[in-house]
């Protein structure tokens, strides 16, 4: 919060809830104004019905110490999962303001679509893997339908990747703006249209150096290198 981040992401799986403890905790406690920050929470797939949607929207809520949520996601889709059921108590929590807008979190193109229609209120982004060497929601075509429909990409596990410090392409991106291989794989993605991203970090240093990765121009040129720097597949 000191360095400038607004958005934080959390979920009632991380912690068993204490994550979402911590996050209301720090907003009360570096006093800042709860219209200044957005807050992104997840229900989880063993609560997607109706009654469990909005119990566990009640329970982020309370352990939030918040009366409402920017963005509620469902986390992960779950075999058998009734998505009508879960978006009718999603859409009366938008109803009853306690959440501000809906998302889903590792939807292919068909549980996209199908949200799309149950939900009463726009579906703002998808949440998914997306980094330099994983490309799988761009292959099923998640990445392009998004784009072209005006949700948001999310790309969680942006730097978390083996070849993160080794890759040559990236280094020598990396050197010739004088950042670090973990900023420019950070400022890839976030230069493409409608992607945004979540890096996690415990470390202040690397806090800041991913903040201040956001402003990092890559040229046609090198975001072009990049994007052909990985084998399918390759980590
Ligand atoms: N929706 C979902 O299903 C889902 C799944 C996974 C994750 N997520 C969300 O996405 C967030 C990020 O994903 P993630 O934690 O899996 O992966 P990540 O942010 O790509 O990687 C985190 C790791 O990268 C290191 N790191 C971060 N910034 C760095 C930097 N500038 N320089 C060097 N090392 C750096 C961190 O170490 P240090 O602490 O040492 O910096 C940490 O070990 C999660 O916190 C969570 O909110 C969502």
């Amino acid at each position: 919060m000191e360095v400038g981040y607004t958005h934080f992401d959390t979920a009632e799986y991380y912690a068993a809830g204490h994550s979402e403890e911590l996050v209301g905790r720090a907003v009360r406690e570096t006093k800042t104004k709860r219209e200044d920050v957005f807050i992104t929470t997840k229900v989880s797939p063993e609560h997607l019905n109706y009654n469990d949607v909005l119990n566990s929207c009640e329970n982020s809520l309370r352990r939030l110490k918040m009366d409402y949520i920017d963005l509620y996601l469902i986390h992960w889709p779950s075999i058998g999962m009734k998505l009508e059921d879960a978006f009718r108590g999603l859409n009366k929590l938008v109803r009853d303001g306690k959440v501000k807008h809906l998302g889903v979190s590792n939807f292919k193109l068909k549980l996209v679509k199908q949200s799309q229609e149950l939900s009463e209120t726009p579906i703002i982004t998808n949440q998914i893997p997306y980094s330099l060497p994983n490309r799988t929601y761009v292959e099923n075509g998640v990445l392009e339908y998004c784009q072209q429909n005006d949700i948001l990409i999310t790309a969680y596990t942006p730097v978390k990747f083996r070849s993160v410090r080794v890759n040559k392409t990236l280094g020598e991106i990396a050197k010739a703006h004088a950042a670090t291989p973990f900023q420019i794989a950070l400022a890839w993605l976030v230069m493409q249209p409608r992607v945004i991203t979540i890096p996690m970090s415990f470390n202040p240093q690397h806090i800041k150096e991913n903040f201040d990765a956001a402003e990092i121009q890559l040229s046609a040129k090198e975001m072009t290198q990049l994007n052909n720097a990985w084998d399918k597949n390759d980590d």
